[in-house]
């Protein structure tokens, strides 16, 4: 079976790609590199001894994605292609509606034309709204979002639930399938080191960071804000193994296959850890000093956010298996392997 993986070549595309070549599926993959690497996909290779298809490619140029569908029998389409930092999404709203959208709506378009029923999309729990309490369900209420991107992404769903609803109306055969993976915060690396993520500039999220300065890169982590209402004062969050994500995609698109169905299911192992405590188990695990310094807090961060998993067992049979050792002892070999991330 033959899975469109936009955006392959980013951090979890990549991870998902080597789950899916694993699982015995056909990778064709559609990215135009614009926060990635090529050298992504060739590690993949290194890392399955498998081959997969690569098309240099914008997801918005419509004549080629349908090049890319008469070419290859697609099932199923696992759509990670997206732009993801939130604070660039405030000073370029247009660009990221622009993007995330556009991508989206070129999909469902060519999707339609060629008669595939099956789309996955990497969905986030930024389309909870805050005030919600813990942990977060699927029903928890959404929207009320603190910035365009986590506006795309619930547009962007909002998208799928009509043109899957539209679709069924329309034909007497079978629906669409579309599973909207809420995803809390992904961090690790596979555990043979040769992929990871390798955000460009200085990174935005918590575990880049912490292991930039782990390996010198960086003189200090900022901490931000120590006046949280929680045990320790600091942010609390939902992290996962990205490679248990990569593993919630495989079990997304059986899922898919088996039976149409429309539903948004969070991803994420219903634990929260603190900032402090991501410190103390990745100075454990590596060995190394993390100098850091008590900042403000940042603009639009929650005190705490962390998953309801237990739909996700139901509906693919999916849970998290890595622990909090195995993340920061694969992000650090990850990063002391690629101190400079991917060569160009
Ligand atoms: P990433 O930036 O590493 O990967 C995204 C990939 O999409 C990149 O390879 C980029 O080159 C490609 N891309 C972007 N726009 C494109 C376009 N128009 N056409 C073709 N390719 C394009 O990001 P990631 O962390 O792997 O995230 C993947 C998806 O998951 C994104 O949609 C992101 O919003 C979503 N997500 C990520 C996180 C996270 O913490 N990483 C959390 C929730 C949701
Ligand atoms: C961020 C995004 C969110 C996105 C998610 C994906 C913001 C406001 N939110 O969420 O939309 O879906 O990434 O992973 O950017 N921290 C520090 N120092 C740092 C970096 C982070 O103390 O240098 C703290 C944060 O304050 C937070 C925690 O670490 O408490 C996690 O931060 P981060 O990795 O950026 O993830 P989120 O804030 O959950």
């Amino acid at each position: 079976m033959t899975i469109l993986v936009t955006g392959g070549a980013g951090y979890i595309g990549s991870h998902t790609c080597v789950e899916l070549l694993e699982n015995g599926y056909d990778v064709v993959v559609a990215d135009n590199l614009c926060n990635s690497k090529r050298e992504a996909l060739e590690r993949v290779k290194r890392i399955t001894g498998q081959n997969l298809c690569f098309y240099e490619t914008d997801v918005r140029d419509e004549a080629k994605m349908d090049e890319i569908f008469q070419k290859h029998n697609v099932e199923c389409v696992i759509h990670f292609a997206g732009l993801k930092a939130v604070g660039e999404s405030v000073a370029k709203p247009l660009a990221y509606y622009d993007n995330n959208l556009n991508t989206t709506l070129t999909l469902c378009r060519v999707m339609q034309k060629h008669g595939v029923k099956r789309f996955v999309f990497s969905s986030s729990a930024t389309v909870y709204s805050a005030g919600n309490p813990m942990p977060l369900t699927e029903s928890s209420s959404t929207g009320g979002c603190s910035n365009p991107y986590g506006w795309t992404k619930y547009m962007c769903e909002q998208i799928l639930r009509d043109a899957a609803a539209a679709a069924s109306a329309a034909t007497a055969s079978e629906g669409w399938s579309v599973l909207l993976l809420r995803y809390f915060n992904p961090i690790g690396a596979h555990e043979s080191g040769l992929i990871g993520e390798d955000p460009l500039g200085i990174p935005n999220n918590l575990l880049p960071y912490i292991a930039q300065t782990a390996v010198g890169r960086r003189d200090k982590l900022p901490v931000y804000g120590n006046d949280y209402n929680t045990p320790d004062g600091t942010g609390v969050r939902d992290y996962l193994h990205v490679v248990d994500l990569a593993k919630g995609h495989v079990a997304a698109v059986k899922r898919a296959v088996q039976s149409p169905c429309v539903e948004a299911i969070n991803l994420g192992t219903g634990e929260g850890v603190s900032v402090l405590q991501m410190i103390e188990a990745f100075k454990r695990v590596s060995g190394a000093a993390i100098p850091y310094e008590i900042k403000d807090r940042r603009p639009g961060d929650l005190a705490v956010c962390w998953a309801e998993p237990s739909k996700a067992v139901q509906w693919l049979g999916w849970r998290a298996q890595k622990t909090l050792d195995d993340m920061c002892a694969d992000t650090w070999r990850w990063q002391k392997q690629n101190p400079n991330g991917y060569p160009l």
